[in-house]
């Protein structure tokens, strides 16, 4: 049995056991091997280290009552690293490799899998790395796959409580540029306006549209969505947002579960009054509540900033309680792991 204190998991690194690697050279992908080694051993001419030819993922394996673990999706993320990749001129993964990877990193590390019930999970990191002896602006001849894993816990302790967000006068990504790929200079690009946020008391900071800057586009790490007064769920639609697969799935649940109708449309900062509810989603944010958002000099409120709205209270009980299989899942969206 692993030493871990289950309740009391942040999101932060923890070795774990074993991770997956594989290499590609010359017009393929070895077959693979599990490690104990963490440490990347690449040249010191790596296009990944110098100009950010990288793409990453994130996914969770989730722990049922009967003890079984759920995968969230995968296929999604699968299909997701290969478009990221396309962006960065990076060779295409098999998605059945990388369902494979993923599901053997579960399987070796099972007993950091979370326990059902303390709300823990575990949090799964595939990334692709262009690798070998090179300097020019140009894509890698060697590519790096590893999955790795770490136990996380809920992002919100002692409940969902709505958070505050800020505006940010900076851009995560350009109109035409990489903001739909999950490439790490995205989130390079991220660090001084998050930091700058955080430094001021608040969750994060919300992107609007490159071009215009008259739209919500992101909300830190995870995509935007509003309830409308007369109850639509609404999330913005942009070529520089990830598309996230926990929107989809939310944009999904709403219309076939509440009965909402439920569009990706703008979602302009002066219309904000049309919500009666917003929040944050994603893999890690799962569903944030917000409480408010400061634009400007102005503070715009939205249901409430201490209590989460009953919309979104019902959409987080519908994602979370199929991911733990307690709700029944939509066809395709759980894989079991074998262990
Ligand atoms: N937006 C950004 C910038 C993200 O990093 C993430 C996290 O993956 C998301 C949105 C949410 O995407 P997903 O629901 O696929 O995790
Ligand atoms: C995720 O939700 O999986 C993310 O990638 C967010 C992460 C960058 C913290």
């Amino acid at each position: 049995m692993v030493d871990i204190n289950w309740e009391e998991l942040g999101f932060s690194y923890i070795k774990t056991p074993l991770r997956y690697l594989s290499y590609w050279k010359d017009g393929a992908w070895d077959e693979g091997v599990m490690t104990e080694d963490n440490q990347l051993h690449i040249s010191e001419g790596s296009p990944a280290i110098h100009y950010g030819q990288q793409c990453f993922e994130g996914l969770k394996a989730y722990r049922c009552k009967d003890g079984s673990i759920n995968l969230f999706r995968v296929e999604e993320n699968a299909k997701r690293i290969n478009r990221s990749g396309r962006r960065l001129i990076m060779p295409e993964l098999p998605e059945e490799k990388f369902i494979e990877a993923v599901k053997k990193v579960v399987a070796a590390n099972y007993d950091y899998v979370p326990p059902y019930g303390t709300g823990g999970t575990l949090y799964l990191r595939p990334i692709i790395i262009g690798v070998g002896d090179s300097i020019g602006v140009a894509p890698a001849n060697e590519y790096i796959f590893t999955v790795f894993c770490m136990p996380v816990g809920p992002y919100f302790k002692g409940g969902m409580k709505p958070t505050n967000f800020i505006v940010s006068d900076y851009d995560r990504a350009a109109p035409a540029g990489t903001g739909a790929a999950k490439v790490g200079g995205n989130y390079a690009a991220s660090l001084l306006p998050g930091t700058e946020a955080k430094e001021r008391s608040f969750s994060d900071c919300i992107y609007l549209d490159p071009a215009t800057h008259t739209k919500i586009e992101e909300v830190g790490a995870a995509n935007f969505f509003g309830i409308t007064k007369d109850n639509r769920f609404i999330t913005p639609t942009s070529p520089s947002i990830l598309p996230s697969i926990t929107k989809y799935s939310l944009l999904y649940l709403a219309k076939e579960r509440l009965g909402m109708e439920a569009i990706e449309g703008d979602c302009y900062l002066n219309e904000l009054d049309q919500f009666s509810e917003a929040g944050a989603c994603g893999t890690v944010a799962v569903i944030s509540p917000i409480g408010g958002i400061q634009i400007g000099e102005e503070f715009h409120k939205f249901y409430s900033e201490d209590e989460v709205g009953p919309v979104t209270k019902r959409l987080y009980d519908e994602l979370v309680g199929i991911q733990f299989g307690d709700v029944e899942a939509p066809e395709g969206w759980i894989t079991k792991v074998e262990y």
